[in-house]
């Protein structure tokens, strides 16, 4: 079976000026099977949001493959790489970016209606998914009356509205306290679990990596 998300050679520089004057990638490789949950473990700059960006359509890199479930993803138009993203991919930023002048509901009803689902049954998978990480009083609340935890928590529904296969995610519980960070973490695994995909998840937390299947380093440019 083919592998959720496989990069192989991957490399990525910044260009401030001179050519490659920071080199960030240098060769990562890395197979993300489904229903596997990894941790990804890194110092401040080494390069976890990069690697995630780009393992997530939302960059390209400057050698190297993405492949998604068999399907080589590098040198598609950007059209169809939104379309792999909007259809496969579901991420969690740091900070959780919702649209603040939506509800809960509404920030996870409104990436299924950009993907084609009917307005009824894109409102339903937000209750449903809402209900599973005990928001369901939550409903038509906005970001900003909710609590951190409570808008990360949202934030992960929304990346699963459209039923990814892949999940990447980048420090999700990093500006929370220890114990919602474990709620948020708790929350992540149940779905993840029930649904089989395949997760990347970026953490400084040694602790939360453990509770992962697999840990993989970034080390000057490298996965060790
Ligand atoms: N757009 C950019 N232009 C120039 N340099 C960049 C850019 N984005 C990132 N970098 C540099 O690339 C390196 C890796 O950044 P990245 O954000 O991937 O690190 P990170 O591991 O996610 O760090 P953190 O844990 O602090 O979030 C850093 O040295 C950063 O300064
Ligand atoms: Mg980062």
């Amino acid at each position: 079976m083919s592998d959720a998300l496989r990069l192989s050679g991957i490399e990525k520089g910044y260009n401030l000026g001179q050519p490659n004057e920071i080199r960030v990638l240098n060769g990562v490789d890395l197979a993300v099977p489904a229903g596997q949950v990894t941790a990804l473990v890194a110092p401040s700059g080494a390069g976890k949001s990069t690697l995630l960006h780009i393992a997530g359509l939302l960059d390209t890199p400057d050698a190297g493959r993405v492949t998604m479930a068999g399907d080589d993803l590098t040198g598609q138009s950007d059209r169809a790489r939104t379309r792999a993203r909007r259809e496969r991919v579901g991420f969690v930023y740091q900070f959780h970016h919702l649209l603040p002048e939506f509800t809960a509901a509404e920030n996870i009803v409104l990436p299924q209606l950009a993907n084609g689902v009917a307005p009824a049954a894109a409102r339903a998978r937000a209750e449903d998914l809402l209900g599973r990480v005990g928001l369901d009083h939550r409903l038509d609340h906005r970001p900003a009356e909710m609590s951190g935890g409570e808008q990360q928590r949202t934030a992960f529904c929304r990346a699963l509205a459209n039923g990814p296969s892949l999940l990447l995610a980048d420090e999700p519980t990093g500006n929370l306290d220890p114990g919602t960070s474990d709620t948020v973490f708790d929350a992540l695994m149940a779905l993840v679990r029930e649904t089989g995909m395949a997760a990347l998840i970026a953490t400084h937390n040694l602790d939360l990596a453990a509770r992962m299947d697999r840990t993989v380093r970034l080390e000057q440019g490298k996965l060790v």
